[in-house]
């Protein structure tokens, strides 16, 4: 079944094209991987689809319901959340703290979303942290705080931007792990991606943006064959992308 569908998504801003028609779908349950080079478009589409830019044209559907030009606020209400490039937890606040934000999406109860975000912290391998503030953790384990805030609007699909650069080898292993048992739970998946040994092991199918375009989608074993990926963001070997 197909959960969200990216029909002619266009962006410009000024003189820049981010975003040219771009078609596409996640199906339920799926992992799908979201890769391409620098100024690609990427963020721009996690930021299209989710309602914070509003796209000059084409359409996203949720589970076949138009949402398009809906505000962020009410695109995550019906289940799809997303993660932000730049992490900005509350530095103050602790780790269960900056999660019952996210939370909050689902209740009022301060009693609800504690036991929802130490949950998520579970699921995200958090929880021995959770009473230490934000601004303790490492920048690592900051990007895992972002995902266990979003995770905690109890989304159906959750777009993940770069939660896995600047990781160590092991942080990298284990968000791998973290982001396989948050589909084990039934959540739909969008990756954004540098990090090519994570993505590619990790995702159902790859989707690849070059200036706005897509360029193609298919399965990690025939993107890293496609002439135009190699060309356009792979080069040869695959090997040592820079994020
Ligand atoms: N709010 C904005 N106003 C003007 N230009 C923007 C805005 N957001 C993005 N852009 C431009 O749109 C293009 C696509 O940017 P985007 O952030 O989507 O790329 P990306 O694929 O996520 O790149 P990266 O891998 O570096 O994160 C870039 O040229 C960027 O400078
Ligand atoms: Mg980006």
């Amino acid at each position: 079944m197909t959960l969200i569908e990216v029909r002619s998504l266009s962006k410009r801003f000024g003189g820049l094209q981010a975003l040219s028609e771009v078609s596409l779908s996640l199906a339920q349950g799926e992992i799908l991987g979201l890769i391409g080079p620098n100024g690609a478009g990427k963020t721009t589409l996690f930021a299209a689809v989710t309602g914070f830019v509003r796209p000059d044209g084409g359409s996203v559907r949720l589970d076949g319901q138009e949402i398009t030009g809906l505000p962020p606020h009410a695109i995550c209400r019906r289940g799809l959340a997303r993660t932000f490039q730049l992490v900005q937890p509350f530095p103050e606040l602790s780790v269960v703290e900056n999660v019952m934000v996210g939370a909050f999406n689902r209740t009022r109860s301060a009693a609800v979303a504690r036991r929802r975000a130490l949950e998520v912290l579970a699921l995200t391998r958090l929880a021995p942290l959770a009473g230490r503030p934000a601004h303790a953790l490492s920048i690592g384990l900051r990007k895992r705080l972002e995902l266990a805030r979003a995770l905690a609007t109890e989304p159906r699909v959750l777009l993940l931007d770069e939660v896995m650069s600047g990781l160590t080898p092991t942080e990298v292993d284990e968000t791998v792990e973290v982001i396989r048992g948050i589909r084990e739970a039934g959540v739909s998946i969008i990756v954004i991606e540098h990090v090519m040994a994570a993505v590619m092991g990790l995702s159902d199918r790859i989707a690849v943006l070059h200036h706005g375009e897509l360029i193609a989608a298919a399965t990690p074993a025939e993107i890293v064959q496609d002439r135009r990926v190699i060309d356009a963001y792979l080069g040869e070997p695959l090997a040592g992308k820079r994020e």
